[in-house]
């Protein structure tokens, strides 16, 4: 964001665009909160949109467009086969990323989906900084594994560390030492790191894992669906990067990459998806089952409005003033959190802001579920619904126990130029209040769990009445306010 000081000697993230459309929000009173919790089982994915005051349940499909976005939609060229819209987006795609071919697939882990069907097989292995569920379950489903090597400090939830989503280097040699350069399919580097807290990789570690695989010919996947924020990270944080301009450092993590894929609901502030390379060989394999799976190849299951939408997207990423204003948020955010002693990851990345459930409500066990309590706690005394990432975003083992997971995490995903100071304002100040109340927060238990998936639509009850004592403290405290 442009630099601008103030008298005061604040610093606020000023944003640098003004609102033209808005949608109005209601927030419900406290009472009705708790019905609409109990109807949705405790589970925010299941919460009506009419119940919510603030969305912070993910920035996927919901970043604000711009002006310019809306009026190419009003220009799109509709037609089956070579429409002009996706020769934009295809010219776009090779001026940012210098990749002579594109494949357009309808959302992120479609891409996943064919980059695994071609590039996996039984028994092979892809390393990568850390997993997201679509791209870990794509691989596992093609009879590959996963081997996360994030560096140690990635998993360190509070750390003044810039780069926590860098791979380590060493582990990677060492992996290939062990299983030999053809048991791996790729690596796949995951920019803006997403379930550890939206950490980013310097372009530096980006340039060591090269080495490493062009030493044993292994081609580098690189999942950049979170990639504006990384590059404001890397222009931020990364010494050697700041005499550069975003379109360069875009154009050297892509020089450094074989395949790079996205999610458009996230890059670019549109819905959609796409691939791009510049081995031909690759993008032969990939073409037939983009016809296959998704649509022809000059939609791949976009609707043009959204194809054109995405070239000025990601054209409107290489501005600072764009990109820098989620992570500016989000940083005022856990600032402001950090000062009321309130846990959360630190160094602020991007996506969102994520509260750390178990040291936030250190009685409630890992057997009833902290982060998804925490969820709970947060949308009764708010209206603010986050998303679980914890426990119950895990699976069952095959012998049907629990596998825990390492972090418990509420996210609280900050949508790229949707919200407004004061709202972040009220989210804290929310949240500051439950932390001085966490004593009062419970568990949960399941009441309904699906065998698969069951962080979407599962059903869960508290284990106590802790929820009416919560709202009874509300009421106290804040008397009739919403
Ligand atoms: N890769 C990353 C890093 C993601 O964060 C996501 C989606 C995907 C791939 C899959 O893309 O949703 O378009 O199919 N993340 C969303 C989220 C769902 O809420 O974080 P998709």
């Amino acid at each position: 964001m442009t630099k601008i000081k103030f008298f005061s000697g604040e610093t606020v993230p000023l944003e640098m665009h003004k609102v033209r459309i808005v949608q109005k929000l209601s927030l419900p009173p406290i009472e009705r909160r708790l019905e609409a919790l109990n109807e949705a089982g405790n589970n925010t994915f299941l919460l009506k949109n009419c119940d919510i005051y603030l969305d912070m349940l993910t920035d996927s499909g919901v970043n604000a467009m711009s002006d310019k976005q809306l009026a190419s939609m009003m220009e799109a060229d509709d037609s089956y086969a070579g429409s002009a819209t996706f020769t934009k987006l295809e010219n776009t795609i090779r001026e940012l990323f210098g990749k002579e071919y594109f494949l357009p697939v309808h959302q992120g882990r479609a891409a996943e989906n064919i980059i695994s069907r071609v590039f996996v097989r039984p028994g092979t292995i892809v390393p990568m900084n850390y997993h997201f569920t679509t791209s870990k379950a794509h691989i596992v489903l093609n009879g590959g594994s996963v081997e996360e090597i994030i560096i140690d400090e990635g998993l360190e939830v509070t750390s003044e560390y810039p780069f926590k989503g860098n791979m380590d280097v060493a582990k990677l040699q060492a992996l290939v030492d062990k299983h030999g350069a053809e048991k791996i399919a790729y690596v796949r580097i995951e920019t803006g790191t997403n379930l550890i807290g939206g950490q980013p990789h310097s372009l530096e570690n980006l340039r060591q894992v090269r080495e490493v695989c062009s030493k044993h010919g292994i081609m580098i996947v690189f999942d950049a669906s979170l990639l504006a924020d990384n590059l404001h990270f890397i222009k931020t944080r990364e010494e050697a990067c700041a005499g550069l301009t975003i379109r360069e450092i875009t154009r050297q993590i892509s020089d450094l990459c074989d395949i790079i894929y996205f999610s458009a609901r996230k890059l670019g502030c549109a819905r959609g998806g796409g691939i791009c390379t510049n081995s031909r060989d690759a993008f032969l394999k990939m073409r037939e089952l983009v016809t296959l799976y998704e649509g022809f190849l000059t939609y791949g299951g976009m609707s043009v409005r959204e194809i054109e939408a995405l070239a000025v997207g990601l054209e409107e990423t290489m501005d600072e003033d764009m990109i820098s204003q989620g992570p500016q948020f989000i940083a005022y955010m856990v600032e402001e959190l950090v000062k009321q002693g309130v846990p959360v990851i630190t160094p602020a990345g991007g996506l969102g802001c994520h509260l750390d459930a178990m040291r936030f409500i250190p009685q409630v066990p890992q057997t009833q579920y902290p982060a998804g309590a925490l969820a709970s706690a947060l949308y009764l005394v708010s209206g603010v619904r986050g998303m679980e990432r914890g426990s119950i975003s895990e699976q069952r083992d095959d012998n049907g126990d629990e596998t825990y997971a390492n972090m418990e995490l509420l996210r609280l995903a900050v949508p790229r130029r949707v919200f407004t100071m004061s709202q972040l304002k009220y989210a804290v100040d929310r949240i500051a209040w439950l932390y001085h109340n966490r004593d009062l927060i419970g568990g949960l238990r399941f009441v309904e769990e699906p065998s698969l998936l069951r962080f979407f639509f599962g059903k869960l009850e508290a284990t106590s009445n802790w929820q009416d004592k919560l709202l009874a403290k509300f009421r106290a405290d804040f008397g009739d306010s919403l």
